[in-house]
């Protein structure tokens, strides 16, 4: 369906349906280790509250990718080129886009998320905020392949993928993603996307687990979401936040471990916990500049420029499909 708002925003709706988290959630409790992808977090609430984790001291990526990207906004333009269509999957709250813009002037902005409230608001904001912008929302699921809901002839498409969410899919499934991207954009096309490096484990660490407790507010409002919209009834008080790095593989693992024996409804089928047992909802993989345009070659990709902060925290590459 699309629809135009006040505001001149062409709105693409393909909200994924109820079902969708619903046989999430079921699969998830059903498997042994217990996991829940980490999409699921992005309810509305689950959306304010990562933006606030992006404000905890704790938490460097957001920062630090801005940081990059305000610094050499010129030089990442100039590698995008003149009036390209700037798409972005998991567009959030479009916060970090402001920092391209002026430099960019593109021919149009395609913001795409799975939250549809939160989507919409942002699109909105900037609408108003800069009335030369061409603004396609679309509200879709983009883990799924995608076909761009507005792409003119002769208009060179990027896509714009920060925040290190590449992180979240298994490196297999990142080359898959990648792929998906790379066939979304087109010969000719690029890829703008930030990516989390590799760093002391203690930083890591800190970073999900920050002193005034958001990270274990935004996983357990995980559980609050199901609660509220399938028919559950988790006692989140009986859970605890964990994060902790996996340095052979690499990655940071968030869990919801059970304080103690107990039963969960869901939709009537009952699950049963044992004391410190897990539910799996996050993997957040960091890769050094190299691993990471491996993947990408892997994925038809070709490694353009790189753009890293003074003390290697976080990178962010432009790669040419
Ligand atoms: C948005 C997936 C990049 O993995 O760092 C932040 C999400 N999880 N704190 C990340 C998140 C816990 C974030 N990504």
């Amino acid at each position: 369906m699309t629809l135009h708002t006040a505001q001149g925003i062409r709105f693409y709706d393909h909200e994924p349906a109820t079902e969708d988290f619903l046989g999430a959630v079921l699969a998830g409790l059903r498997r042994r280790p217990r996991s829940i992808p980490p999409k699921f977090f992005y309810d509305a609430e689950g959306s304010r509250l990562f933006d606030r984790i992006c404000e905890t001291p704790e938490y460097y990526p957001t920062r630090t990718e801005m940081q990059i990207m305000r610094r050499h906004a010129a030089d990442i333009a100039r590698h995008l080129g003149d009036e390209c269509l700037l798409v972005e999957p998991g567009s959030g709250s479009s916060e970090k886009v402001r920092l391209l813009l002026e430099a960019l002037r593109p021919h149009a902005y395609l913001p795409m998320d799975i939250s549809r409230d939160h989507l919409l608001a942002a699109a909105k904001r900037l609408a108003d905020e800069y009335p030369w912008l061409e603004i396609h929302a679309a509200c879709v699921d983009f883990t799924h392949p995608l076909a761009l809901p507005y792409h003119p002839d002769g208009v060179r498409a990027v896509a714009f993928f920060p925040g290190s969410s590449i992180g979240n899919f298994e490196p297999g499934d990142a080359v898959r993603f990648l792929g998906n991207i790379r066939r979304m954009v087109g010969e000719g096309g690029g890829l703008l996307i930030g990516v989390d490096l590799k760093k002391d484990p203690v930083l890591l660490e800190s970073a999900y687990n920050d002193a005034a407790g958001v990270t274990a507010a935004f996983n357990l409002n995980l559980l609050h979401r199901i609660n509220r919209e399938l028919e559950a009834d988790f006692d989140a008080g009986a859970f605890r936040h964990e994060a902790r790095y996996d340095a052979d593989r690499g990655r940071v693992e968030m869990h919801l471990v059970s304080e103690c024996a107990q039963a969960v409804t869901v939709a009537g089928e009952r699950f049963d916990f044992a004391p410190g047992e897990s539910i799996h909802t996050e993997n957040s993989y960091k890769y050094r500049v190299e691993e990471f345009q491996a993947l990408a070659e892997q994925a038809g990709f070709r490694p353009e420029a790189v753009w890293t902060d003074a003390a290697g925290l976080f990178s962010v590459h432009y790669l040419a499909a």
